[in-house]
């Protein structure tokens, strides 16, 4: 399966950071914050990987990975122009994926402890429809949280909400197959101008198409300065 790995944004939670380096340059431990994302989609099989950045950040990319050959793995780029949302750095992905094509999507600023293989495998023998990864968190309003149907099914996800329905996040790792793409056009821009992964993912939802699996190692979202340092401390002594 291939995959596509999205790191592009603004990453304005790390200013000063931010103002100059891309997020996912940023280190995390002995290597920059995105490098343990391709280990994570190597170590589940995935040979073929697209990163989506911006034009300011693409030709750091590219002087640390090249082809990816070094780290056993065939990489692509696309530029995103501006920072239009989750979704709007996906639908670079379209001339990647085959008509009927599965494959994963990956938020850069996400970091699994998990061998994610067993998920890759459940979503290939899933008819059709899109799945989701959910974690447990202490902090739910920073994320996009799930409200389930009484069968246990997720009904709609709400994006950073006040009042949490649940402690469950859906991690940044989404297995769709091509008809995502026809997805994201239905979806509109919200309040804050961007294209919305959790309004794309609600199309599913509401289709009943959607699907998850619950983890049970460590998880981060290392977007912020909290997040970053426990992540850090947490890769200090992993080498590639
Ligand atoms: O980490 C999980 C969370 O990620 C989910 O629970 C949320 O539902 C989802 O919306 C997302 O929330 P964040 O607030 O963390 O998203 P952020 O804006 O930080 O973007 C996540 C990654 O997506 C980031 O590493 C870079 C990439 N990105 C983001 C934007 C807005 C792009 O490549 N282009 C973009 O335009």
């Amino acid at each position: 399966m291939k995959a596509v790995i999205l790191a592009g944004g603004t990453g304005t939670r790390l200013l000063p950071l931010t103002s100059y380096i891309n997020k996912h340059m940023l280190p995390v431990g002995r290597h920059p914050m995105i490098h343990h994302g391709i280990e994570t989609l190597r170590k589940a099989g995935i040979e073929e990987i697209l990163i989506t950045t911006n034009r300011h950040s693409a030709g750091m990319f590219i002087q640390y990975f090249g082809s990816g050959a070094e780290l056993s793995v065939s990489l692509a780029y696309r530029i995103q122009e501006g920072a239009g949302g989750i979704a709007d750095a996906l639908q670079l992905a379209r001339p990647f994926i085959a008509d009927g094509e599965k494959f994963l999507v990956l938020l850069g600023d996400n970091l699994f402890e998990e061998d994610l293989t067993p998920f890759i495998q459940d979503f290939k023998e899933q008819q059709d429809g899109a799945m989701v990864l959910l974690k447990e968190v202490d902090d739910p309003h920073r994320y996009g949280i799930p409200v389930f149907e009484s069968d246990g099914s997720i009904k709609h996800i709400e994006e950073k909400p006040a009042n949490p329905k649940s402690n469950l996040s859906v991690t940044g790792l989404y297995m769709y197959s091509s008809d995502v793409f026809q997805r994201i056009e239905e979806i509109s821009p919200s309040s804050r101008g961007e294209l919305e992964i959790t309004d794309l993912n609600n199309l599913y939802a509401a289709a009943g198409l959607l699907t998850y699996r619950t983890l049970s190692g460590w998880w981060m979202d290392a977007g912020t300065f909290e997040s970053l340092k426990e992540a850090s401390a947490r890769y200090w002594d992993i080498e590639y």
